[in-house]
Formats: C-alpha cells, structure tokens, sequence
C-alpha cells in the first residue's frame, strides 16, 4: 500500500521511513512516497494561523489530489521571551527565500540582550492524517529547549545549531541523526499519531 509523505523534501521522507520502523514495527508493506512522485500537483499555500491549520490544508489537499492516505506535518521553533516567534513563519522569519543562515543570525539579533534563563524556546510539530475528503486526525508534539548565543555543530538544518537540549548538553546540530529523530518534536507528534495510522492502514488494506 501506498501513503504519500506531503513533502518535496528527501531528508523530511528519510525521516519518516525511520518514524514508522520506529512507531509502527509490524510490516505492512507500506510503501511511503514523496510528491517528487507526482510533479505536476501545485503548491499548497500555508496560510494558517496554527501549525495544525497548515498541517492539515497540506493533508487534505494533497489527498484528494491523489486519491490516497497522506501524512502532512508543519513544524518550527517557538521563542518564549519573543511572544511565541518564530513560529509558523520559522522558515521565512528573516525574508521569503530566506537562508538558514539568515535566520538563525535574526534570532541572535533578536535574543541579544535576553540572559540564558530567560532564552526556553521548543520546537512544535503538528502531524496530520487524511484520505480524500477527510481529517482523520491531527497530533502535536513538542520538544524543549534554550537558544544558545552561537551556532555549534554541523549535523541537521534550519535552528537545529542554536537549539539546546539542557538535559543533554548539546545542541540538535550536535547530535547523530538517529538520536534527534528519537527524541524531536516529529517523533513526538508521530508516536501520537502511530495507532490511528496503523488503524486505517488496516481498514484500507482489509486486514
Ligand atoms: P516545515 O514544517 O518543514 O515547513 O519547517 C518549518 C521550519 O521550521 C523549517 O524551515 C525550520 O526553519 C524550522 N524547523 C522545523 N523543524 C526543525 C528541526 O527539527 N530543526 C531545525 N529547524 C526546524
């Protein structure tokens, strides 16, 4: 069986192939497949309010453009001491296109003069299922941590060199590949969402 991944993004595809071995063991010769499979679909504007309200106009747009079970996820980094920023708009916080880079450099900029106490930020991540017309379900997960006053490693992407987790000492950045998806916000939001899609992998499969 087929589930499309609303994603053009391999490493966001890789990550979900780990999620399911993960979260959903048992094999049931699920085939997970990006929209690099289906060229043409337009893009979907996110325009919402909420990580759920994008994650799920991505869910449901793309399943009735495909006719099948789709997972969508919304995600970024919410700053306590700046009112909840950057948020939805975590990828474009300094400028549309803008670089990761730019980014993380406006995120210093803007936590220059708040102390380490005051720097508690974590990463949202909302996952939604749907098949044509339909919601199945939407799950949040989240992970905390601080912003540290300068990048520090080379592993990951986007906030991933100024995200700290305090337990562990290091920033995302920091950590191998296969120990920040056990412990992200996505791994949080898909061990949520894990029964439900086990569940309509069954009911569509029959089994
Ligand atoms: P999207 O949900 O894939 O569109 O991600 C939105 C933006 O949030 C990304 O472009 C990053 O800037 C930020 N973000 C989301 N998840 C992570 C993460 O795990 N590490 C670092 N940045 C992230």
């Amino acid at each position: 069986m087929k589930i499309i991944i609303a994603t053009h993004n391999i490493g966001k595809l890789q990550e979900m192939n780990f999620l399911f071995t993960e979260f959903i063991p048992k094999n049931y010769n699920i085939n997970l497949v990006s929209l690099n499979k289906y060229p043409d679909i337009p893009e979907v504007i996110e325009d919402g309010d909420s990580f759920q309200a994008n994650a799920e106009k991505k869910a449901l747009f793309t399943a009735n453009y495909t006719g099948e079970m789709v997972i969508a996820d919304d995600s970024g980094l919410v700053v306590d001491a700046l009112n909840g920023e950057p948020g939805i708009f975590s990828s474009r916080y300094s400028g549309e296109n803008a670089t990761d880079e730019q980014n993380i450099e406006k995120l210093l900029e803007n936590l220059k003069d708040i102390p380490e106490e005051l720097r508690t930020a974590h990463f949202a991540c909302v996952i939604s299922i749907a098949t044509p017309n339909n919601i199945i379900g939407s799950f949040k997960g989240i992970c905390n941590g601080i912003i540290g006053t300068k990048p520090q490693g080379d592993n990951g992407f986007g906030y991933d060199p100024l995200f700290i987790r305090t337990d562990i000492g290091k920033t995302f950045a920091e950590l191998p590949h296969d120990v920040k998806n056990r412990i992200s916000h996505r791994a949080r939001a898909f061990e949520k969402a894990a029964s439900l899609i086990e569940k309509n992998i069954k009911l569509i499969e029959k089994i």
